[in-house]
This record gives structure tokens, sequence and C-alpha cells, in this order.
């Protein structure tokens, strides 16, 4: 079977870790690159954490440092969720592998070149480091073949109302990733909410006892607390799991294509997905940018998760 050649960036935190961990185990996939980001925690920790949880996974897979700030919006950080080292308060072994100086702007690109047009990109971050080699390397669309994305909501949102986190904590650069002419597969918070794992299911992964679960039950905790206080039961959310999941077994999901914006100049709206999914807008002047994730087949994506886990 040709594997599908990935880039992930991403901004590890606690559902990163457990997306990177999947990626690097579904045999569909070769991930070729992967990039940290600033986002739920500073690049320091984002960085770092990917590396580890990269060494972790056994795998050799150079991981790249990418934006510390956000465009054009002051930088604000999630580490009430994902603690202040972005895993959980989990220690990890530290990696061992050289430290990457180049930017991951840079390497995304020279990886987009060498795969010439068959690299998919995930990004399971704020988008700044995408949007970045968007701008440097104005030819980049002509080698990603798609950008498989966890952000933005049709409806809702976790960090105003209205607006999702990787988005909201940069909207410029996701404004910028949507207009680039790469099609987006959006995982917003509509499918990702959808991608839950109850209390008990995270008690069963522990029990396969072996260093993906220990990490994974952690870190996990704050956010199993934290949805339990605010009534949503202890669960916890896959949302970075997704658009790595798709990439190797699309069947998992429904969606449909759609134009998707990214409103940056609102008060009230500043950061939301606009996804317009009747076509509303002037078909002529909002073409169908993306393909938008609704619905997902949770039995069958947990029971993959807990297979890769119990082999780890
Ligand atoms: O809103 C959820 C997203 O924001 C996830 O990617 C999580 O890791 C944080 O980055
Ligand atoms: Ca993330």
């Amino acid at each position: 079977m040709k594997k599908i050649p990935v880039w992930i960036d991403c901004d590890t935190g606690v559902d990163d870790s457990m997306a990177l961990m999947i990626a690097l185990r579904l045999e569909e996939l070769e991930v070729v690159g992967i990039s940290a980001v600033a986002g739920n925690v500073g690049l320091d920790h984002t960085f770092k954490n990917t590396r580890d949880v990269v060494a972790l996974a056994g795998s050799d897979v150079k991981v790249y440092p990418g934006a510390d700030k956000p465009w054009i919006k002051p930088y604000v950080d999630a580490s009430f969720f994902h603690g202040s080292d972005g895993l959980g308060g989990v220690i990890l072994e530290e990696s061992k592998a050289p430290v990457e100086t180049e930017h991951a702007w840079d390497a995304l690109y020279k990886a987009a070149k060498e795969y010439n047009g068959e690299l998919k990109v995930v990004a399971v971050g704020p988008l700044t480091n995408i949007a970045t080699a968007v701008a440097k390397y104005p030819d980049l669309p002509q080698y990603v073949k798609e950008i498989c994305i966890m952000g933005g909501a049709v409806v809702g949102g976790n960090t105003t109302p209205w607006s999702e986190f990787n988005i909201e904590c940069d909207p410029h650069a996701a404004q910028a990733v949507f207009k680039s002419g790469i099609h987006v597969v959006m995982f917003g918070l509509d499918v990702t909410m959808k991608a839950y794992l109850t209390g008990e299911e995270v008690d069963e992964l522990a029990s396969y006892d072996n260093p993906a679960v220990r990490l994974t039950a952690k870190a996990n905790q704050i956010g199993l607390a934290f949805n339990e206080s605010i009534g949503r039961g202890r669960i916890v959310h896959m949302h970075d799991s997704c658009p790595v999941l798709y990439l190797a077994r699309p069947e998992l999901f429904k969606g449909q294509d759609a134009n998707v914006h990214v409103e940056t100049r609102g008060f009230s709206s500043n950061g939301k997905t606009v996804t317009d999914l009747y076509s509303l807008f002037d078909s002529k002047k909002a073409e169908k940018n993306s393909t938008v994730m609704l619905e997902i087949d949770r039995d069958k994506t947990i029971a993959i998760v807990k297979e890769i886990f119990q082999k780890y």
C-alpha cells in the first residue's frame, strides 16, 4: 500500500500528543516531518513536548520549531486546560534527537517540494506556521495536496461563544490559510466534540500499561475533571486525532464542501469560521474552499484508538 506523506504541525498539548502517537502508528501514513507552534502553551514547551512525544513513540521523524506568537493578535495560551507545561504535568524522558534549528515554514516548504504535490498537511494548533509558509513561499499551494486542520466551528466555540481556540489564537493566519488556494478539510468543534473518550475508556487505555497510555491517562486528568466540573460529564475530546484518523480512515467521517472564511475585523465575531453550508453567498465570490466535517463514527474510532494504544 502506498503510504500518504504527511506533515504534522502541532502545539503539543494533551490532545496533540495523542494525535502524534496515533499518527506515528497508522500504517497508511508516512509522517515525513513535524513542526511545533505556540498555542496551548509557549513554543519552548510545545517544541520540547513534541520532541519528547516523538521520542516516546520511538520515531526519528525530525521536529522543527515554528512561531512563538501569532501574526498580529497578542498571544494567549490554553495552559488552564493543558497545564503550564502543556502535558498536564506529565514529565517525559527528554528526547535525545538532535535539536533542529531550521524554521518550520522552511522545512515544510522543502518537504512539499520533495513530495512534489503529494504531501498532505495536518495542522492541529494555531495556523501561524502554515500561513507563514504560504506567505514566504507563494508557490507552496502547488505542492500541498490538502491541509486537514483541527480548528474552527460552524456553530459555537470553546474560547469565545463564537470561536475555537486554534482559530481564535491567530485568526489572521487562519484566514490566510483559508484564502491560500490549498483545499482545507476542517475538523471543527462540530465533529471533534463528538470524538470523545469517556473516563472509563481512558481508564481502559491506562490498563494497557505502556508509556503511551501512561502519558495519555495522566495528561487527560485535567480535561476529565474540567469537563465534569462544567456538566459535560467525565469525558475528554480527541480534537487533534480527528484529522490524523481521517487521512488514514476517511470513512470514519462525514462532511460537506463549503466556503469558509475567518472573521478578523469583528468585535463579537473575531476568529469565527464563517461557514456557508447552504451556499447563501454568491458562488462566484465564495468558492467552496473547504470540506467541513460534521459527523464521526465514534464507536469505530474508539476501537481503532484502543487497538493502536494496546500495541504501543
Ligand atoms: O480547540 C481545541 C484545539 O485547541 C486543540 O487543537 C487543542 O490542542 C488546542 O490546540
Ligand atoms: Ca492542538
